[in-house]
């Protein structure tokens, strides 16, 4: 019998040839070329069985009407972890397919082992392990079992159903898959698998993809969640993630500063409930534990400094208090330097032209930093008021009065546009004691402020809204 052949398919064109080439032959494209198995073959022989198969139940029509299908309620398995059920939506929901990424030693691994652990207590669970032997395993499940750290505890206790698997043969995963049909199925990694009869290495795409798809379709047949662990190399690239994103229902990522011992979870994608949902972890000696009150984490110290200003992003539907901090000091280069951590520096450059423009304080002149506090990503312009608050602040030496936070987006022009979800925002900044919030003219918020002891600030433009939040008006003596 011939051996079973692959062939290499052009990702941009679809062309096939039988050997690589670092260019296509048929558009012209270079690194395109994937190894696939020759399957058309195959595939015509394995649809006519199942054809077969329908006619002879009585069921040759596999469409229906709409109104006629079924209803199911969506019976989700709690995580163990009120944070990752957050992220997933609600939970786990049988036969999906959940994608967790983040870089190699974030906890990826310790992660799903202490969610597999107290899912054992309610479901079946199998946990196949590709990257670690067995013996690891059990070594870290030990760790995690002697937790003291909150829920959930690492330990399954005696009745449990965990069955664990040391095995990269897509094979072999496969077959116990089907042998043992358990509710939850983790595979940690899908990198690390192979299937035997691609010729490429473990890892590319061919086989990231292929393993992938053959896990996805006996977890869908048989209603088995699977959650698959991948890695992000640091360009995000080589056979990453990415190439699943497509195939599975929810891509989560695990990201955080290793220094640091929090961790950030997100939803990038979700078939089953909100993207950008945020879930807070923080890794202790024994283990992953939930940090229910995050925007504690994200505040800075006690007492207030020069150039800190505090905001509220939101993360899906999640508000977060979080503390900026701003240094601006007189440059010695010939263009000053401006560096920013948890912002995009395009963002603070634009800031900065803004309060020049507008305010017309002399910035160019000035060396500019700022920092996020905890690390965090805020990525949305409802932090652009924030942050210029903290840059003018620290311009001018000055401390906003505390319980002060600050939500808008700057225009270009110098006006302060409006954000979603304000009143969540204000909810979470009366929550932990703020007693004044500076946000765009026109919110139409100012009973809700008031009923939530907060005193509400409106102001149409940057200028009005700094001279509101710092009591004093910053452009008054121009340098
Ligand atoms: P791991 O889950 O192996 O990461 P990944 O699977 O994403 O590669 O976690 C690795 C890091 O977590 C490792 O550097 C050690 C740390 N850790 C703790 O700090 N405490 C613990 O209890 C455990 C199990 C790991
Ligand atoms: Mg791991």
């Amino acid at each position: 019998m011939a051996k079973p052949s692959t062939v290499f398919v052009c990702t941009s064109c679809g062309s096939q040839t039988r050997q690589f080439f670092g260019r296509c032959s048929g558009c012209g494209s270079w690194n395109t070329l994937v190894e696939q198995k020759a399957a058309p073959a195959a595939d015509n022989r394995r649809r006519r069985p199942v054809v077969e198969a329908a006619e002879a139940a009585g069921q040759p029509r596999r469409s229906e009407p709409i109104q006629a299908v079924g209803e199911r309620a969506l019976q989700r398995l709690s995580s163990g972890y009120g944070e990752l059920d957050r992220v997933l939506g609600g939970g786990l929901v049988p036969g999906s397919l959940v994608l967790v990424g983040g870089d190699p030693g974030i906890g990826k691994s310790t992660l799903l082992l202490q969610s597999a652990c107290s899912m054992a207590g309610r479901a079946s669970v199998l946990y196949v392990s590709a990257e670690e032997s067995a013996q690891q395993v059990k070594l870290r499940w030990r760790r995690l079992a002697q937790s003291s750290v909150g829920d959930p505890a690492g330990d399954p206790g005696a009745g449990a159903d965990f069955q664990l698997l040391a095995e990269t043969d897509l094979e072999l995963v496969l077959q116990e898959l089907e042998a043992l049909r358990p509710a939850v199925a983790i595979i940690d990694s899908i990198q690390a698998l192979h299937d035997a009869e691609l010729g490429s290495a473990p890892g590319s795409v061919a086989q990231v993809r292929d393993c992938a798809a053959a896990l996805a379709r006996i977890a869908k047949r048989q209603d088995t969640a699977l959650l698959l662990v991948g890695h992000v190399t640091k360009e995000g690239a080589l056979a990453g993630p990415k190439v699943l994103e497509h195939l599975v229902d929810a891509v989560l990522t695990f990201e955080g500063d290793r220094f640091a011992s929090h961790r950030l979870l997100r939803a990038v994608k979700n078939r089953f409930g909100a993207t950008h949902e945020l879930g807070v972890f923080e890794m202790r000696d024994r283990g992953l534990a939930e940090v229910t009150n995050p925007s504690e984490l994200f505040l800075g110290g006690d007492e207030p400094s020069a150039g800190t200003a505090t905001i509220v992003a939101c993360e899906g539907t999640r508000p977060l208090v979080v503390e900026l901090q701003a240094l601006v000091s007189t440059t010695s280069y010939a263009s000053p330097r401006r560096s920013a951590t948890g912002i995009a520096a395009n963002r603070l450059h634009q800031i900065l032209a803004v309060l020049e423009k507008h305010l017309g304080l002399p910035l160019s002149r000035f060396d500019c930093y700022l920092a996020v506090a905890g690390g965090l990503e805020v990525e949305e312009p409802a932090a652009d008021l924030g942050v210029a608050a903290a840059v003018v602040a620290s311009y001018r030496d000055l401390t906003l009065p505390p319980g002060t936070v600050l939500v808008g987006e700057l225009g270009l022009g110098g006006q302060l546009r409006p954000v979603g979800q304000l009143e969540l925002r204000l909810q979470e900044a009366a929550r932990l004691g703020f007693t004044r919030a500076v946000v765009p003219k026109g919110s139409g918020l100012a009973k809700a402020a008031a009923g939530l002891g907060l005193q509400l600030l409106e102001a149409g433009g940057v200028a009005e809204a700094l001279v509101a939040a710092l009591g004093v008006n910053p452009a008054d003596d121009r340098a």
